[in-house]
């Protein structure tokens, strides 16, 4: 049996004073069946794990270099971030394979260096509105798996988490559908049978693109979704809350 998980992505969102407000709200109300994690931007991240100390509250970046030390001005290494509590890491979220050009080379050479480093990969695949009208949902998402697919092991793949995360439901207050978000899950969980059967029944997929309290029960009680990856809606406690329990 997949364990759920509900995952908060604060993207550029943050202070000191929200940081500490909304984990005393995630934590005053954390469901016992599921697995919750939140991604501060960086800077809040130490913060984040002091106040989560000894509770099952995961945190993790929203990125990592793809280098392992040195002259890379600006980046952040798996090492430092294994180092300051981080159990967890976003990979190619759309925001950046759109806005600073990641591209299916980088996130493997990311997760390379997050499995190098005892951290959880959670790597985000999903369409833009223009390649789902070409009814190319699916070739643009097993593009983006194939390189995984190929390169890592069945040991690493105990290490990765899957987010499918339509382009056109991120922000934008447009759900996919959970039939259009379970066709999916299901699709990639075929992909992923290509590794072994094993890795296909075990990885975990969240679904994330306007995920709400009112929409996440029905999203996450498909067979092939695992939880949520959360925007918009992690940054308030209480709706926070109603997803992680939904
Ligand atoms: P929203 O929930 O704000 O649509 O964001 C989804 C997302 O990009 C999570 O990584």
């Amino acid at each position: 049996m997949r364990r759920q998980l509900v995952a908060g992505n604060w993207k550029m969102n943050a202070s000191s004073e929200m940081t500490g407000s909304l984990l005393t709200g995630v934590l005053e109300n954390l469901p016992a069946d599921r697995d919750i994690a939140v991604f501060p931007p960086f800077p809040y991240i130490t913060q984040a794990v002091a106040e989560t100390a000894g509770t099952p509250v995961m945190v993790g970046a929203q990125n990592v270099a793809a280098e392992e030390s040195g002259a890379f001005t600006g980046e952040v290494s798996a090492a430092m971030l294994a180092d300051i509590g981080c159990s967890m890491a976003l990979v190619g979220h759309s925001e950046r394979r759109a806005l600073y050009g990641e591209r299916d080379y980088d996130v493997l050479v990311k997760v390379r260096q997050l499995m190098a480093n005892g951290i959880t990969a959670v790597v985000c695949v999903g369409e833009t509105i223009e390649q789902r009208k070409a009814v190319r949902e699916e070739s643009v998402v097993s593009e983006q798996l194939s390189l995984l697919i190929a390169e890592l092991s069945n040991a690493d793949w105990e290490k990765i988490i899957i987010a499918y995360e339509p382009v056109w439901a991120i922000g934008t207050g447009e759900t996919a559908t959970p039939e259009q978000a379970q066709a999916m899950h299901a699709f990639i969980r075929s992909e992923l049978k290509k590794v072994s059967d094993t890795v296909a029944e075990k990885t975990r997929i969240l679904y994330g693109g306007s995920v709400k309290a009112a929409s996440a029960a029905e999203l996450f009680s498909q067979p092939d979704i695992d939880g949520g990856l959360v925007g918009g809606a992690s940054l308030d406690a209480a709706e926070f809350t109603a997803i992680c329990r939904a």
